[in-house]
């Protein structure tokens, strides 16, 4: 059997729920494909603080480090929001993405046609919408120096962060959007804030010089705040967006909620070369921990973005997202994409349906 090293990142909050489900996904395919998953389990986030004080340990990364890809769940949540911003656990998330060098974060929202009517917009409005955001992972606003809160003469604080970019931090994301462009359909929406910010002048710069080498590429740009209105006025505009990392954060949770929910969305973190992490775009969702209310499906599809792009395993890829296009047709429903006429089942429910549907096919 073809044998793979499996990082898992459970995580915070819904993250170990999501992650069970996953993983036994995972192994129905890896049975069915002659796949071997070595899965090893690591500390991140709140769960790593709480056990070791430090949200990213050093043993986690080197983990990572070691294994042909990372399935990461969720970190956060109330119980760590007053820590110092070195012991939290987003800061934990920030060193794994810079530890691994993981500059381009690819996300796709796409809608799939059982949930036209689970999203909060019109039929029309968003039937058919493919859209990709790829986003600046390890620069920008998220890094740049200085930052931190400082006091003034006058005695009072300043909080600083510093949005900065240099060219080749540009050039390497802005290709990897070229890219990306040429295998969908050849449209790139480059969004930044050109008309104010001198980082975003340089971002459009940089992203017109390069649009030579792709001339089969339409390139356009766009402020963010157009953006943002844009992507709920008429989103099918939009094929592949290229953004840097806190633009592209924000604009990733509008476009999951055209696709009817964030619990739908996943996403692959890459870098030049080395283990992707493979993580769903919401977060670690305390308001719903622990009662079984989770939807599985965008850390499900994450872990088919790893099967796909990481390992070069499309058909298992293709296997898990036909399992869950079957649960969703069989009416199946969390309850964030629950609608009239469907049944509402649990995150394991959900989990056990994906598994009966995968062993259906075989
Ligand atoms: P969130 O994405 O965790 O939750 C936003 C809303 O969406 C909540 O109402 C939640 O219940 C719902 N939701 C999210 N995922 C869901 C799922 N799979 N199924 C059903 N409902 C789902 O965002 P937040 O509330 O702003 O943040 C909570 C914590 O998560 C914070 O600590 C934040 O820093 C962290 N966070 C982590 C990540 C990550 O690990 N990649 C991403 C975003 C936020
Ligand atoms: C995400 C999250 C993270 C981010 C936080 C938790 C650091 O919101 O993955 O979208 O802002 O990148
Ligand atoms: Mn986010």
């Amino acid at each position: 059997a073809q044998q793979y090293r499996i990082t898992l990142l459970p995580g915070d909050g819904i993250g170990p729920e999501i992650m069970a489900v996953s993983v036994d996904v995972l192994k129905v395919v890896g049975q069915q494909l002659n796949l071997e998953f070595d899965f090893q389990s690591a500390l991140i986030g709140g769960a790593a603080i709480d056990a070791t004080g430090e949200p990213l340990p050093q043993e986690t990364l080197e983990t990572c480090r070691n294994s042909d890809a990372v399935l990461l769940a969720a970190i956060g949540g109330y119980k760590w929001d007053t820590l110092p911003r070195h012991l939290r656990p987003e800061t934990g998330l920030l060193g794994l993405r810079s530890g691994l060098e993981l500059f381009a974060n690819l996300r796709p929202a796409k809608i799939l046609p059982q949930l036209v009517d689970a999203s909060s917009l019109k039929r029309e409005v968003v039937e058919g919408i493919d859209i990709m955001v790829v986003r600046e992972l390890t620069g920008g606003v998220y890094f740049g120096q200085p930052k931190g809160i400082f006091a003034t003469e006058s005695g009072e604080k300043r909080g600083v962060n510093t949005m900065a970019y240099t060219e080749s931090e540009i050039d390497r994301i802005a290709k990897v959007g070229f890219e990306t462009a040429q295998k969908r359909g050849k449209k790139l929406c480059s969004v930044d804030k050109a008309n104010v910010l001198d980082v975003s002048q340089l971002w459009r710069d940089r992203v017109t010089q390069l649009s030579a080498e792709y001339s089969d590429v339409e390139l356009s740009h766009m402020y963010v705040d157009n953006a943002a209105m844009q992507l709920v006025r008429w989103p099918k505009q939009f094929d592949t967006i290229l953004t840097s990392n806190l633009f592209g954060d924000i604009l990733s949770d509008a476009a999951a909620m055209l696709t009817g929910s964030i619990g739908m969305l996943p996403s692959a973190s890459l870098g030049a070369s080395g283990p992707g992490v493979y993580e769903p775009v919401h977060g670690s969702a305390p308001d719903i921990a622990g009662q079984d209310k989770a939807n599985p499906i965008a850390q499900v599809l994450s872990a088919a973005m790893m099967l796909r792009y990481g390992l070069n395993q499309p058909e298992a890829g293709d296997r898990i997202e036909q399992a869950v296009m079957q649960v969703l047709d069989q009416g199946y429903r969390t309850g964030d994409i629950m609608s009239e006429g469907n049944t509402l089942v649990g995150c394991r429910a959900m989990g056990d349906a994906l598994i009966q549907a995968l062993e259906k096919a075989q």
